[in-house]
């Protein structure tokens, strides 16, 4: 099967505050969209991603795209950028309406978490192939979490062993992801919107560099770990 990546950069990157939509802030010289596109490509099993770009941004991100290296898979990569929608899951969706006929296995990615090391894409590939119809990558939560009301009064605290913070890529057999996204609906995942329609979903382990850029405090960490970390390069 053949593995499609549609990479979600339609947001407009409020908290983040740069001017720009996020996916184009800087990030050590160059736009998150490109530090995304090299941990997709770089996994060296991706056939075609799909780039779901502010419609107001369309050729800015064929430009990012154009540049990117793209690792030989034995095919050309092949890269596509569409307009996304109101929210998350509509952009999601934008990208779904643009696959073609040989992606078989979907994964979606936050282009915000422009970090996410190639290796993580591969765990992500290789649970589905083994046969998992959806597949997210989770970490342990290291805070305490409470369920609050509107009025900040403590309604409970979830046992912690058992919560997982869930990042992106989330991989999916495509008619499971499509099936999720029949009717529409809006979640802030998109296994949300599989477990919404009765379909299971399985944790693989996460990557703490997978964070998402959110704010600029998550730039600054993302800018020292580029130029300093172990991860350097
Ligand atoms: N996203 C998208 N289309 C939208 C909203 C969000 O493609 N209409 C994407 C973002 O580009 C991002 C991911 O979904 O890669 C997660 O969203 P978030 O981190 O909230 O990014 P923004 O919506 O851009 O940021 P903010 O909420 O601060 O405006
Ligand atoms: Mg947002």
């Amino acid at each position: 099967l053949n593995v499609v990546v549609i990479l979600v950069a339609a947001g407009s990157g409020v908290r983040l505050d740069a001017g720009i939509p996020k996916a184009f802030a800087p990030l050590c010289g160059e736009p998150l969209l490109a530090h995304a596109l090299r941990g997709v490509v770089g996994c060296g099993q991706v056939a075609h991603v799909v780039i779901v770009a502010p419609g107001s941004h369309l050729q800015q991100a064929r430009d990012v795209a154009d540049q990117c290296p793209r690792v030989d898979i034995g095919v050309d990569v092949c890269l596509d950028v569409v307009a996304g929608g109101a929210d998350r899951s509509a952009s999601v969706a934008a990208g779904l309406a643009a696959l073609r006929p040989d992606d078989g296995i979907v994964l979606v990615h936050d282009v915000a978490r422009a970090l996410a090391p190639a290796e993580l894409f591969t765990r992500v590939i290789q649970a589905v192939r083994a046969g998992q119809p959806a597949v997210v990558p989770g970490l342990a939560v290291t805070d305490t979490v409470k369920v609050v009301d509107a009025q900040g009064r403590v309604l409970a605290t979830p046992d912690r062993t058992s919560l997982r913070g869930i990042q992106t890529p989330q991989g999916f057999l495509r008619e499971v992801l499509e099936r999720a996204h029949a009717d529409g609906a809006s979640a802030t995942d998109d296994a949300g919107l599989v477990e919404r329609v009765g379909g299971h979903v399985r944790v693989v382990a996460g990557d703490p560099r997978a964070f998402k850029v959110t704010s600029r405090l998550d730039l600054a960490f993302a800018t020292a770990l580029l130029q300093d970390g172990p991860y350097a390069g």
